[in-house]
């Protein structure tokens, strides 16, 4: 153990080497080397308790929920439910009709582009997003844009990675409707203070959207607190399955919107000249929903609690620094996002050398990061590069793996001399 790990562990009873025994992937090998996982902002690996979980919930409950009376279908659906709730407490939302289960952030982004745009959204109305969003809180506004006549503004981002507050407040109007901003960017790494950002939208008007996709497994999230309208984030981003996400809405503006999807649950009365819809959630979840990825959810969280995110957040931090201030003593390495406020997230670029043939080489010493544009074209636009390397740090990271990072950045800088 290291110094830093001891002191972490010792502060915040936080073990890091027993907490990674729960993740059986950790103890792959990539071509005869140890794994060392850092691209966690694509997705996070799973531990043992959301592995059990999917594994019981197919050999002792699997079954489709909301329409059965027998035993089984009562089960799953009790869990499913238990799940929603377990998501309700953990973003601290008024009420679990206030959680919508859908596939992840994309279309958590998309339903709300769809429904509550559909009905709010007309020509000469303004959409503002910001220059660090992913292409999933940019796509859906332009396609609705295309539909409506509306138009995008964007907030832009100073040279450390910083959202322009300033600019945000110019940029905000009477036309603008609704706000869409990441909480934690996932190429820079920055936490944005969202709080200020949402007071200033709703004092203008406007609606406020939160792509929360890399703050939830980092951040304790409080819905009620922040007074977001819309809170999207992915299971697999917290510890839990793919294939399962979260809208969070507050509840009278989810009850004003129009089904997104038509189909099976989302009824509650159905004739050839007319139906009624569901009750919220359901309203908003046509067809049978991923049943496992919710009930998998709500496991990873549990976990997340258990170990405690406070704890997680003091454990990232620590790593973050170690991590930046031993990548800067490379020559040549520069890195995109210094932000005051950053989460465990750090891309770079070697010069004269492409990202991608940093991510090869790193991959032949077992090292997995991710390299290219990151979902965030806009942004490595904006900073003149066309990619980046990029690591991105979880509660299960070393500062051994940090060093592992560093002496493969320098055999690529060597391949490269
Ligand atoms: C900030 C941010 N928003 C949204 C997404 C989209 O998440 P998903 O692909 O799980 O829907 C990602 C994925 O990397 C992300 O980093």
């Amino acid at each position: 153990m290291t110094v830093t790990e001891e002191k972490t562990s010792k502060t915040s009873a936080f073990d890091v080497y027993a907490l990674r025994k729960e993740f059986p992937i950790l103890s792959e090998t990539v071509y005869g080397k140890p794994l060392v996982y850092l691209d966690n902002a694509a997705t996070t690996q799973k531990p043992q308790a959301v592995i059990d979980t999917l594994v019981r919930y197919y050999t002792t409950i699997n079954a489709n929920i909301h329409r059965g009376v027998h035993r089984l279908s009562v089960l799953a659906t009790r869990e499913h439910e238990n799940a929603r709730k377990t998501v309700q407490k953990f973003i601290n939302a008024k009420g679990s009709e206030e959680i919508v289960f859908v596939r992840g952030c994309t279309e958590a982004i998309n339903l709300v582009a769809d429904s509550w745009g559909r009905q709010n959204i007309h020509a000469g109305d303004e959409i503002l997003i910001t220059h660090m969003e992913h292409h999933s809180n940019i796509v859906p506004w332009q396609l609705l844009c295309e539909r409506t006549g509306a138009s995008i503004k964007v907030v832009p981002v100073s040279d450390s990675g910083e959202l322009i507050f300033e600019e945000y407040e110019k940029l905000l109007s009477p036309k603008t409707k609704i706000v869409g901003i990441t909480h934690l960017s996932s190429a820079l790494g920055t936490i944005n203070p969202i709080e200020k950002y949402i007071k200033l939208a709703h004092d203008a008007g406007a609606k406020v959207l939160i792509d929360g996709a890399q703050s939830v497994p980092h951040i304790k999230v409080d819905v009620q607190a922040l007074d977001c309208d819309f809170f999207a984030f992915s299971g697999h981003k917290v510890y839990g399955p793919t294939g399962i996400g979260v809208l969070y809405g507050k509840r009278e503006i989810l009850e004003a919107m129009p089904p997104y999807q038509g189909g099976g649950d989302m009824i509650s009365s159905v004739t050839f000249e007319k139906t009624l819809y569901n009750a919220l959630p359901y309203k908003f979840e046509a067809g049978t929903p991923h049943i496992e990825g919710a009930i998998g959810l709500g496991s990873a969280i549990d976990w997340l609690e258990s170990v405690g995110i406070d704890a997680v957040a003091a454990h990232e931090h620590d790593l973050l620094e170690y991590a930046t201030s031993k990548l800067l003593e490379i020559d040549g390495l520069k890195i995109y996002g210094e932000a005051k406020e950053k989460g465990a997230i750090i891309s770079f670029t070697l010069e004269g050398i492409h990202p991608h043939d940093i991510g090869t080489i790193l991959d032949q010493d077992g090292v997995a990061i991710r390299t290219g544009h990151h979902c965030v074209q806009p942004l490595m636009d904006r900073y003149c590069i066309p990619a980046t390397a990029r690591a991105s740090l979880a509660c299960y990271n070393t500062h051994e793996e940090i060093d592992a990072l560093a002496k493969s950045i320098l055999k690529v800088i060597e391949v490269f001399s």
